[in-house]
């Protein structure tokens, strides 16, 4: 027992863990705004729960990531049910099978496709896109899809760097992300409906303290001289990176091109209690679920993903805004994620990569 407590003490030094105490003062931060909102805010938000696309011609293809667990699993099988044509991608074949077992038995008459892609190699991600299109030219659907929810992500509590030589979690959580959504604009923007891209991001952007956007902090690669793995740090920084980039891509589309309706929104599940920190000591999982418990903020998958679902159903019109808390609410993100300079830097860093990889890849 002691051993075990000391071990885990010895964690939560080393990992940064004071970072992610500082996390819940930013959860509790983002309520404070809806309370706010509640108290002097008198005209309602929207809600969107009532839209059923089942009965179109045909169904909306939404891409989600992730699917196969927590927060992207709960949201796949609330999209099933509004009659979305889903596209499950996850990186283990088995657990897709299984997930599409699970949505078809309770929503019988749900469209699921499977993709078995790993999000923190771009050389899988690259292939993926042309076995959608491949898949959509075959099934005789139009070659075009009108969602993209961006939700597979880690938090890694070490470094692994990937086969490019990035770091693992910004490589999965921001990296592949940003070369998916690059990869499918052309599918979106070929919509003939409005189209969307949904980020899902996390309240811990609020603290990151990185604020540089150089190829070696976003690719994680200066981490590999440090003694210790910043995981907190890491973490923080991904999601500050998906965050500053979908403003900057609604930006770009809102007003370079506007004649493609793809709108940008970004979602915050809260905390949920997913597979999330299966990386940590099961002492430290076991003591933060127990806390957040206590504060009242912590969540099931399924009231997490109201988030996602609202971003998701959002009207057309709305954009670059960022979903929290369910029934239709939002809030402000932190001032550093809507820096147009910031995001101006870490656009151009980011397609420097893009085209880097595109050409290694086509050797
Ligand atoms: N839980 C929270 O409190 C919370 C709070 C804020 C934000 N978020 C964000 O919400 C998102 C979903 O997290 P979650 O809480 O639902 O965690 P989760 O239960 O661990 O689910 C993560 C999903 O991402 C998949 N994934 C991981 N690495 C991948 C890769 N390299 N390629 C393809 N798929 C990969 C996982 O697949 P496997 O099943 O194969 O591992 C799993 O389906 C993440 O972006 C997370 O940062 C979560
Ligand atoms: C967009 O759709 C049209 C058919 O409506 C198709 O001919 C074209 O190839 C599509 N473009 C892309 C990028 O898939
Ligand atoms: C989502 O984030 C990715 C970066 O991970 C970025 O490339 C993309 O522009 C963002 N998209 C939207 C619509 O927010």
């Amino acid at each position: 027992m002691m051993k075990e407590v000391k071990e885990a003490f010895r964690f939560v030094w080393s990992c940064n863990m004071w970072t992610m105490c500082i996390w819940s003062i930013a959860l509790v931060s983002s309520y404070l705004q809806l309370l706010r909102a509640r108290i002097f805010d008198s005209k309602s938000t929207p809600t969107f729960g009532s839209t059923d696309l089942k009965n179109g011609s045909s169904r909306p293809i939404c891409v989600i990531t992730g699917a196969t667990s927590g927060l992207g699993k709960a949201t796949a099988f609330a999209l099933a049910e509004k009659g979305f044509h889903l596209v499950l991608v996850g990186r283990s074949s088995q657990l897709l099978s299984e997930t599409l077992k699970e949505i078809k038995s309770k929503h019988k008459d749900s469209q699921l496709k499977t993709f078995e892609v790993d999000m923190s190699c771009f050389e899988s991600i690259f292939k993926f896109k042309n076995s959608l299109e491949q898949w959509l030219s075959d099934a005789e659907l139009h070659p075009s899809i009108q969602l993209l929810v961006n939700n597979a992500g880690i938090m890694a509590t070490s470094r692994r760097p990937t086969i490019e030589g990035y770091d693992r979690m910004i490589a999965t959580n921001y990296i592949g992300p940003f070369c998916l959504t690059k990869l499918l604009l052309p599918l979106l923007k070929n919509s003939s409906v409005p189209s969307r891209v949904v980020n899902v991001t996390s309240f811990t952007h609020r603290y990151a303290s990185l604020r540089k956007f150089d190829k070696g902090s976003v690719t994680g690669v200066q981490y590999s001289t440090l003694n210790e793995y910043p995981c907190g740090e890491a973490y923080e920084y991904s999601k500050l990176c998906l965050l500053l980039f979908s403003y900057e891509l609604h930006r770009q589309l809102r007003f370079t091109d506007d004649s493609h309706h793809v709108s940008v929104i970004a979602a915050d599940p809260g905390f949920a209690k997913t597979n999330i920190m299966h990386e940590f000591p099961s002492y430290v999982t076991s003591i933060t679920f127990l806390v957040f418990k206590i504060l009242g903020l912590l969540q099931s998958p399924d009231e997490g993903a109201e988030a996602f679902v609202d971003a998701a159903l959002a009207p057309p019109e709305i954009s670059g805004a960022y979903y929290f808390g369910g029934k239709g609410r939002t809030v402000e993100s932190s001032q550093v994620s809507k820096d147009p300079k910031l995001a101006q830097q870490l656009w151009e860093t980011s397609c420097d990569l893009f085209n880097e990889l595109q050409l290694s890849s086509s050797q």
